[in-house]
């Protein structure tokens, strides 16, 4: 039987491991890592120095280059459906090529592996195309929990819902229904076009890393400190990872 564990590693921080993940780690035989080239490639050296901060004598590390998606693909549903099936191909070699008569490979998931990674889908069919591979996951502390921490607040008002969204489909529209709402994967801090509404923002960058940036205000007054914030470190490093929670209305009950 082969065995691949998805486990999540927290933001960076090697304090947001945790004992599960870390033992998970300790067992594996082999580590995939799916690198994407590019800046991306400074999570895949962070991912290896969380191993190697549990695992003083780490398995051997498989590194495989993540198949191109086709971001510019109109059919983005579409893209991305291949996308997930390139990489099952290239898992399905590697388990083949690293696992020979059996045993643990890992992949080591930024965050936790629910929240908007594809390991787990890409885990769910490998298992469908061969019954002979099994599963497991491994939470991790995310970039909302993080962020939340850091900022010290709750992420729900008294018995209030959230809504955790991107900065594409904030874009189209304010969800409806939700005054709380959590943003991921906006590279271009739509939320500006809320800016003259009664909106709190707590806004984190690089979260659990030593470039840590976190900015809280109202974000009419605080859009233009963080857009310059984040355009600096971006050119900087290269490349930039930011996440925030708006909370709209935020005199009423928290
Ligand atoms: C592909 S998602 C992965 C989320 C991850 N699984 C998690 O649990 O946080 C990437 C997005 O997560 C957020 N993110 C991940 N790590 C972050 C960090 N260290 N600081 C701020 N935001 C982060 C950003 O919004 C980024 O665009």
């Amino acid at each position: 039987m082969r065995r691949l564990r998805i486990i999540g590693i927290g933001v960076g921080d090697p304090g947001f491991v945790t004992a599960d993940a870390a033992q998970a780690m300790r067992e594996l035989d082999v580590v995939f890592v799916l690198d994407k080239s590019g800046p991306a490639h400074e999570l895949t050296l962070a991912r290896q120095a969380v191993l190697e901060h549990f695992v003083p004598e780490p398995p051997r590390v498989v590194v495989i280059p993540d198949p191109p998606r086709d971001r510019q693909d109109p059919d983005y549903e579409g893209a991305v459906h291949r996308w997930r099936e390139a990489r099952v191909d290239v898992l399905v070699e590697a388990l083949e090529n690293e696992l020979p008569s059996g045993g643990q490979a890992g992949i080591l998931v930024w965050g936790d592996p629910s929240l908007y990674d594809g390991a787990i889908r890409v885990a769910r069919d490998l298992v469908a195309r061969d019954p002979q591979i099994e599963f497991d996951v491994i939470a991790g502390i995310s970039s909302i929990h993080a962020l939340c921490a850091r900022h010290r607040i709750p992420l729900n008002r008294v018995s209030g819902a959230v809504e955790i969204t991107t900065g594409r489909r904030l874009k189209e529209a304010w969800p409806e229904g939700v005054d709380d709402v959590f943003i991921m994967l906006d590279s271009h801090l739509v939320c500006r076009e809320y800016a003259g509404e009664e909106i709190d923002i707590y806004w984190g960058a690089y979260l659990g890393t030593q470039d840590e940036i976190l900015v809280a205000g109202r974000l009419g007054e605080k859009i233009d400190e963080i857009q310059r914030l984040r355009d600096e470190a971006r050119e900087r490093k290269g490349w930039v990872m930011d996440s925030y929670l708006l909370r709209r209305n935020p005199a009423d009950a928290t």
